[in-house]
């Protein structure tokens, strides 16, 4: 008895060490051995017929060699186990990597810049300000005293009394003139702020202000500039043109329109059926504004101008909802 459970333990040792690694073939072993017809479960029945005293020695030695058997059997299948799994879930090291996601520079900020460069090529300097602003540069200075109607115009956000969120860049036209005397050539980028909201409006949106002011400026100068710009901007054959219009910082002022390039000027939802889109209000400076910030007004003029940067790049991409640019979309975003 004993030597028949050496010799069955050791034969199956050897050929389980043969089949490492194989989970089939230790699978077979397991059922060639243990099973319910296998060689050591034969060997424990045959135990019964044994004489009843050898018995329990005999059983003991048999129940010892199975559970080495099992714990060999179960040892091989896990280690078989391992070896596929990692088989399966090797890393290729030779598969190129994903490339990270690289951002770019958001339409708003590509327009806003590329009006800058236009204008900065004519010779005007690039100035900011401050987005909170006091009512004195967003308003009074520009000739819109407290009670003015045209303070209806512009839904402010009020911080306090006297200081608001900037309706518009115009308050870089004092800042401007106030730190130099003319000559001066200046641009303003940046952001401005609307108590307004729906499907053309946004609380917040982009603006650029141009302010020139030198002796013998003229309206023709504006227009020139601003026919300059507009072909610059979109393309030679792009037609624009004058609104007469009100601000109460210009004098005369107009506002300026081009054909509307997503229908061509047959009318759409962008255009409102008109044919024509507004992208800027401007206008020859206002002499109180002068008066506010000391400038002679008998030698010097100029003019101004602010344009929302939305409304340009709407028109450059023939984008027909403004609230694309706030939304933040990658899919939108990275076609730019
Ligand atoms: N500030 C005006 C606006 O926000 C635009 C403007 C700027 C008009 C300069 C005339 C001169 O609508």
């Amino acid at each position: 008895m004993e030597q028949q459970l050496d010799e069955i333990e050791s034969e199956a040792q050897r050929e389980l060490a043969a089949a490492a690694g194989d989970r089939r073939r230790i699978e077979a072993l397991g059922l060639k051995y243990l099973g319910r017809k296998g060689r050591m479960t034969q060997l424990l029945r045959s135990i019964a017929s044994l004489a009843p005293e050898a018995r329990p020695a005999a059983g003991l030695r048999a129940n010892e060699t199975k559970q080495r058997l099992s714990a060999a059997i179960e040892a091989a299948l896990r280690a078989a186990e391992r070896i596929e799994r990692s088989r399966v879930e090797r890393i290729d090291v030779t598969l190129p990597g994903r490339a990270p996601l690289c951002g770019t520079l958001h339409p708003i900020t590509q327009i806003s810049r590329e009006i800058c460069d236009i204008f900065e090529r004519m010779g005007y300097d690039i100035v900011e300000g401050p987005e909170v602003e006091k009512d004195y540069y967003n308003f009074e200075a520009l000739n819109i005293p407290k009670n003015h109607p045209a303070r209806d115009m512009q839904d402010t956000f009020f911080v306090s009394e006297e200081v608001v969120l900037r309706t518009h860049t115009s308050p870089l036209q004092i800042r401007t003139m106030e730190r130099h005397p003319p000559p001066v050539r200046v641009i303003a980028p940046g952001k401005v702020f609307r108590c307004d909201s729906d499907q053309t409006h946004t609380p917040m949106f982009h603006q650029v202000e141009g302010l020139l002011v030198d002796e013998k400026v003229s309206f023709g100068d504006l227009k020139g500039t601003l026919t300059a710009f507009v072909h610059q901007m979109f393309d030679e054959e792009t037609r624009l043109r004058f609104r007469p219009s009100f601000f109460p910082f210009t004098e005369p002022s107009a506002e300026v329109d081009i054909l509307c390039v997503i229908c061509r000027g047959t009318g759409c939802r962008v255009c409102k059926q008109t044919g024509w889109l507004e992208i800027l209000g401007s206008g020859m400076v206002h002499p109180a504004v002068f008066e506010n910030v000391g400038y002679d007004t008998r030698r010097y003029t100029g003019f101004a101008f602010g344009m929302g940067v939305e409304r340009v790049a709407m028109l450059k991409y023939g984008i027909d909802d403004l609230r694309k640019f706030f939304e933040n979309d990658l899919r939108f975003l990275s076609q730019f």
